[in-house]
């Protein structure tokens, strides 16, 4: 176990991708804990897009990561040491713990405490299927998208994290389902592992023709990740009451200014359209009944998760590159310590 504690923290706001400039690794003491705290000893990290938000010029739904801060991010790891009998040594916990090896938890700056039934799982679904990823999925899905057995979903970023598990989903509800991705194998793995029924490469030239083939009906639910001229093209096709869950817009995450217009705008008019956009954090409080439903359906087969794992603490700047150029498949994470 590390004797030190590694941080990245943030040296500069990036103009796109991020680059050698943009972290600074350091190394400092294993911090020590006061009355009511616990140490965690952090062991994965799961990467995200909007960690690429957090560190741009502009509030999102939280402030800006500061300059000389450690890089926020969510995590897992096992309490090492503890003077609060939330934190029992020993424990799982799950929650925002920074690019570090060491983090300090208290009833000030919590984490939630992974609950026996989910602890035999597999790390890095903790923080996929079973963690903030698959509720996003869950809610956006179930409770924003309501599919409907017989309607046309599609899913875009298909083959992504939340993607794969929201189309899961509509299918469970028996709707038809269309996902988007990029390149022919994970369009083939959408359809052949995940059982969508029919997937469309948006990098290929002839995609909004193979979208309109794919979707003959119109579509009833859109689960939008990703913006721009995916989201603007998937909106030309809503059929009426249709609803849009607007779960994220990575398209644009790595452009300064402003995302990309929606020239079809006028459907959502015409056609009574529902658009909701949402962040998962204000379905913190209800995490536990999706995460219990989840469970069931992964422990039964109904549900498949992936995961691309990444190895080593120094590789967590590239690996958050890598949502950006579509290198993952399901949940990308980063393993830091055994
Ligand atoms: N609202 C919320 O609370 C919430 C919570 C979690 C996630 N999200 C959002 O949900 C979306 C998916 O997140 P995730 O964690 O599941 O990530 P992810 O889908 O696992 O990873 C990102 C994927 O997006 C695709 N992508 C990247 N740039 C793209 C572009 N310019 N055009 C089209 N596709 C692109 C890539 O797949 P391809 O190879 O297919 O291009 C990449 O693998 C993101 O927009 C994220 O911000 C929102």
């Amino acid at each position: 176990m590390s004797e030190e504690n590694r941080r990245f923290a943030l040296a500069e706001r990036p103009k796109g991708l991020i680059d050698d400039n943009t972290f600074v690794l350091e190394t400092g003491p294993v911090p020590e804990i006061g009355e009511g705290q616990a140490l965690v000893r952090v062991k994965w990290i799961s990467v995200d897009p909007t960690n690429r938000t957090w560190i741009g010029e502009e509030p999102t739904y939280l402030p800006p990561v500061r300059i000389g801060e450690t890089m926020r991010a969510l995590g897992l790891g096992e309490v090492i040491a503890s003077n609060n009998d939330r934190f029992p040594v020993g424990s799982l916990v799950n929650g925002l713990t920074g690019w570090q090896d060491y983090t300090v938890v208290s009833d000030d700056n919590p984490l939630m405490v992974v609950p026996d039934a989910a602890k035999s799982a597999p790390p890095a679904t903790l923080l996929g299927v079973l963690g903030m990823t698959g509720c996003t999925a869950y809610f956006g899905m179930l409770e924003i998208g309501q599919p409907k057995e017989g309607e046309t979903v599609v899913v875009s970023a298909a083959a992504g994290a939340v993607g794969s598990v929201a189309g899961q989903l509509a299918k469970m509800k028996g709707a038809r389902v269309v996902g988007i991705a990029g390149g022919p194998e994970k369009c083939a793995w959408i359809k052949e592992e995940l059982g969508y029924d029919e997937a469309v490469d948006y990098k290929a030239d002839d995609w909004k023709r193979r979208l309109a083939e794919a979707t003959p009906d119109g579509i009833d639910v859109d689960f939008e990740n990703v913006g721009g001229e995916i989201m603007n093209e998937v909106i030309g096709r809503l059929n009426i009451n249709a609803r849009v869950a607007l779960c994220g817009l990575i398209s644009g995450y790595n452009e300064t200014g402003r995302p990309q217009a929606i020239t079809n705008f006028h459907k959502l008019l015409i056609n009574r359209v529902t658009m909701k956009g949402f962040i998962i954090l204000d379905y913190y409080h209800r995490f536990g009944e999706a995460i219990r439903e989840l469970s069931q359906w992964v422990s039964e087969g109904k549900l498949k998760s992936e995961q691309t794992v990444v190895e080593g603490f120094e590789n967590l700047p590239h690996a958050l590159n890598m949502l950006f150029k579509g290198e993952n498949k399901g949940k990308l994470v980063v393993r830091i310590a055994d």
